[in-house]
């Protein structure tokens, strides 16, 4: 907690540390009340001339401190209120340290705490410095050895990086001692102890090495392991086969937590896991958990190589490993599900909360240059946009060459912090091609604009294509350069056949990917032999993260939805479409489907050779979020509105069809989380959201499968259809029985609370101060919030818009709440109210005032003090 402005750390400060430490011992003795760590340090001079040696530390209470066996005297080092500084060193010492700290008492959950009647850590970005007084900077590796001394009894479970060394008990004492032989930075510390029970498997890696896989989780939550195990394992083979990268110890462990800031901690050996990231059943966890789960393992597995065995030299080069690494993690989604799909949802992604970020008051590059706190930087634009970025490089240098980049920067960094520079130079270095104009999308905050127009000549037969870009200025950033834009494109024609393409000027092309390289403010580039006038798709697999301005007819724009070969733009077409129809709603307050409008959604319907997600994505309109960013002034109601007509006409016309579909794919095989089940269902639950929402034989319909169904997505889906139809009568009952089935499972009690908290027919300001007070919730838990508060801002648009600002003061309330118990979560949680600037103007100030209600409440945490103020410009 501060009183005085907290300083912006800057990039251009940047220097090596004086001082590495060569090896790291720990020794940790766990009592009820607080913790004693002792910690011992090699410390050996890397600067020439280097005398001093700074470390960081937080919350600390220091108990002794001795160099070289000797304790050192007040003279030699100065305590800060977050440092110590060393003076008068030489070329190596031993620096000893004892702390006492108190896991209990940490509500904001970085550092050592305690979640339920265990102990764990979170230590990125800068949670070490928590435990012990440690230079706590990624450029700093050490080889650690853990000793933890703890109850025998309480902590059957102790654990840390590393190999397992030793294990004894005397005097009812458990002593366990853990060593990682690979150098890392104290942020990928991770300590753990409890009485978890531990589900257990083996891999084989590609050199036929044998490794042990461990999960570790509370005792109740045993059944729940499975999933998590065989994704782990497919995720090992998976980077074996297409980066070539094999894991590196003896054993994998991974921990499930209740109380987690964040998703999940790539920790070295043992990750540390947000519960709902990892724990799943059939009867508990919904396909979309699965998928999630899937991932998060993915990505926190693969993080060994990109992140752990090469890091990052700062915080500035966050997306060196986070970017490349959810573009690997991605990678893995689509090769185990379907590659279109997993397109779709992340340009959703992009599209609304990234872009919204790029144009907001927290906009930054992929690689900031300045932040006051670094935990604001764990964002959508580091980890989505960056994983564009890396996309494009894929995008620019083919599969091949790219292998060949990744695999000599693994080779040039192994054990190195390095830059993202050095991520790029290694790509450039492996493929010979210069990428100098490409690090402009690292340096470069907002999303660029590009506008395309065409220009058809029958009689030389051919086409012309201008495309001029821009990038909006961003907060202390203007007059932004041209950057390096991949266009992957098509022309169809009029049988919707993809045309053979030659282009004009042909060094711009790339055959084998179909790209077009757009590099400057404009160009113009000429198609020739093209006999008819083509419909063109631009941007196809969403090649690059910008905004397109392209003026299409809707006449093309359902040819394209009908006839692309590329499924990502046959859902573009369909998204763009519908923003037409709900355009349209808007000015006239009406709207019915055209013949051929309904014709078209009722054959993708029907259209059985597709993937039963990706139709599920075609028919679903852009969500009010997605909307308001295709909007110049945001305003709420009517956007809601107008959405909701053109829903309710797709429903009336369509419920037949919708009724077969839904009826076609109930199926009586046993659960599984598989792709096959997993898209059916999607499609399944889809059309009977659409049925139940005109016929009471619809509503009906849900309230049976919600009786009888013996899987959570299912009995989910159909809770939602119940809850959204605002039928009171229909909606309470479940709720209640929902959650005196569920009531003792708190994963699945969060999804009963979003289910509501989400719903813009039932989550009121009211109904959420309702669910604020229930049992069910606490706000110690950032699960819980998440499921109330996130939820509420976030989906229940018109009820966190209601004209008199209570749902802004409800949110700035949960922040203020959460400021000092929480910065991380209380941070995070103000991501609507940086939006006030884009919406009509009585809603504008109104929440405005709430931000600067939070501003003034004095002792901000840096958190909160960073985005509000921010925001507030
Ligand atoms: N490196 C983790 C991941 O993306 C994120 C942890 C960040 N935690 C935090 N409290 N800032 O896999
Ligand atoms: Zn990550």
């Amino acid at each position: 907690m501060r009183d005085a402005q907290p300083k912006a750390i800057q990039l251009s400060d940047y220097r090596a540390p004086n001082y590495q430490v060569e090896t790291t011992h720990l020794r940790f003795e766990l009592f009820n009340d607080y913790t004693i760590v002792h910690s011992k340090l090699e410390l050996v001079r890397h600067q020439a001339d280097a005398t001093s040696l700074h470390l960081d530390g937080q919350e600390l209470e220091l108990i002794s401190i001795e160099l070289d066996g000797q304790p050192l005297t007040a003279e030699r080092y100065v305590l800060g209120e977050e440092s110590m500084e060393i003076h008068g060193l030489g070329e190596r010492h031993t620096l000893a340290i004892v702390t006492r700290i108190y896991p209990a008492k940490n509500t904001a959950l970085e550092g050592l705490y305690r979640s339920g009647g265990m102990y764990c850590t979170q230590c990125e970005a800068e949670g070490f410095r928590r435990i012990t007084y440690y230079p706590d900077r990624p450029d700093v590796m050490s080889v650690f050895t853990t000793e933890i001394i703890a109850d025998a009894e309480q902590f059957p479970v102790l654990l840390s990086n590393g190999n397992p060394v030793s294990e004894t008990v005397s005097d009812g004492k458990r002593h366990a001692v853990w060593l990682d032989p690979h150098k890392k930075p104290a942020y990928l510390f991770a300590l753990v102890a409890g009485d978890l029970k531990v589900k257990e498997d083996r891999f084989t890696t590609m050199s036929g090495r044998d490794v042990v896989l461990k999960i570790f989780v509370e005792p109740q939550n045993i059944d729940k392991t499975d999933y998590a195990i065989d994704a782990l394992q497919r995720s090992m083979r998976w980077d074996e086969e297409v980066y070539g990268r094999e894991y590196d110890l003896d054993i994998f462990m991974i921990v499930a937590v209740d109380d987690f800031n964040m998703g999940a901690m790539e920790n070295k050996g043992l990750n540390v896991f947000n519960s709902s990231c990892v724990l799943a059943n059939p009867a508990t966890a919904t396909d979309a958990a699965y998928q999630r789960i899937e991932s998060i393992v993915a990505h926190e597995y693969f993080h060994n190589w990109s992140g752990n065995r090469v890091t990052c030299r700062d915080w500035f080069q966050l997306s060196l490993k986070e970017g490349f690494t959810v573009f690997r993690d991605a990678g893995f989604s689509a090769d185990m599900n379907s590659a279109t799909v997993k397109r779709v949802e992340d340009a959703k992604i992009m599209r609304t909360v990234q872009f919204a970020e790029d144009g907001g008051p927290m906009a930054h590059p992929v690689q900031p240059d300045a932040y006051i706190e670094i935990s604001n930087f764990y964002t959508v634009t580091i980890y989505e946009k960056g994983c564009e970025v890396v996309g494009m490089l894929h995008k620019i240098l083919g599969a091949e060459k790219f292998r060949k980049g990744s695999d000599l920067y693994f080779a040039r960094h192994d054990g190195q912090a390095v830059t993202i520079n050095e991520f790029v130079s290694a790509m450039q270095d492996a493929s010979g091609i210069d990428l100098t104009l490409f690090k402009r999308w690292y340096k470069q905050a907002g999303t660029p604009i590009v506008s395309a127009t065409t220009k058809y000549d029958a009689e030389a037969k051919t086409l012309s294509l201008t495309l001029r870009q821009h990038t909006p200025d961003t907060p202390k950033q203007t007059n932004k350069l041209p950057v390096w834009i991949p266009v992957q494109l098509g022309l169809l024609d009029a049988n919707g056949n993809d045309m053979a393409i030659q282009v004009e000027p042909a060094a711009a092309w790339t055959p084998e990917s179909q790209v077009l390289h757009f590099k400057e403010a404009e160009q113009t580039f000429v198609f020739s032999g093209v006999t008819t006038e083509p419909v063109v798709s631009l941007f196809r697999d969403f090649s690059a993260p910008v905004k397109v301005q392209f003026d299409q007819t809707p006449t093309d724009l359902l040819f394209l939805l009908k006839h692309d070969s590329d499924g990502f733009n046959r859902w573009d077409a369909g998204q763009r479409l519908m923003l037409h129809w709900i355009e349209q709603a808007a000015a006239t307050s009406e709207f019915s489907l055209a013949p051929t409008e309904r014709e078209a959604l009722a054959s993708l319907l029907a259209d059985t050779e597709l993937d039963a997600a990706m139709v599920a994505y075609l028919l679903t309109l852009p969500s009010e979020a997605y909307i308001s960013e295709f909007s110049d002034v945001v305003d709420p109601l009517r956007i809601h509105t107008s959405r909701e007509a053109v829903c309710q006409a797709i429903a009336v016309d369509l419920s037949a069809e919708f009724k077969d579909c839904y009826l076609r794919l109930c199926s009586s095989d046993e659960y599984a989380p598989i792709p096959a089940q997993m898209t059916a269902r999607a499609l399944k639950n889809l059309a009977l959201s659409y049925w139940a929402r005109v016929t009471d034989e619809g509503l009906e319909q849900a309230q049976q499968q919600f009786a009888s169904a013996d899987n959570m997505t299912d009995q989910m889906a159909a809770l939602i259809v119940m809850v959204n139809s605002g039928n009171e009568a229909v909606a309470a009952p479940a709720l209640t029985s929902f959650y005196q089935q569920w009531q003792t499972d708190p994963l699945v009690v969060n999804q009963w609370l979003s289910a509501q908290a989400g719903s813009s027919a039932m989550g009121t300001v009211e109904h959420v101060k309702y669910l604020l007070a229930h049992p069910a919730f606490d706000w110690r838990n950032p699960n819980k919030v998440r499921s109330v508060i996130s939820i509420f801002a976030n989906q229940s648009l018109v009820n966190f818009h209601r004209e008199d600002g209570a749902g802004y003061a409800l949110l700035a309330d949960a922040v203020i709440r959460l400021n000092s118990s929480n910065p991380q979560i209380a941070s995070r949680l103000l991501t609507p109210l940086t939006k006030w600037q884009r919406l009509v103007p009585t809603l504008s100030q109104l929440m405005k005032a709430e931000l600067q209600r939070i501003m003034h409440q004095g002792n901000l945490s840096k958190d909160v003090y960073e985005v509000v103020s921010k925001s507030l410009g």
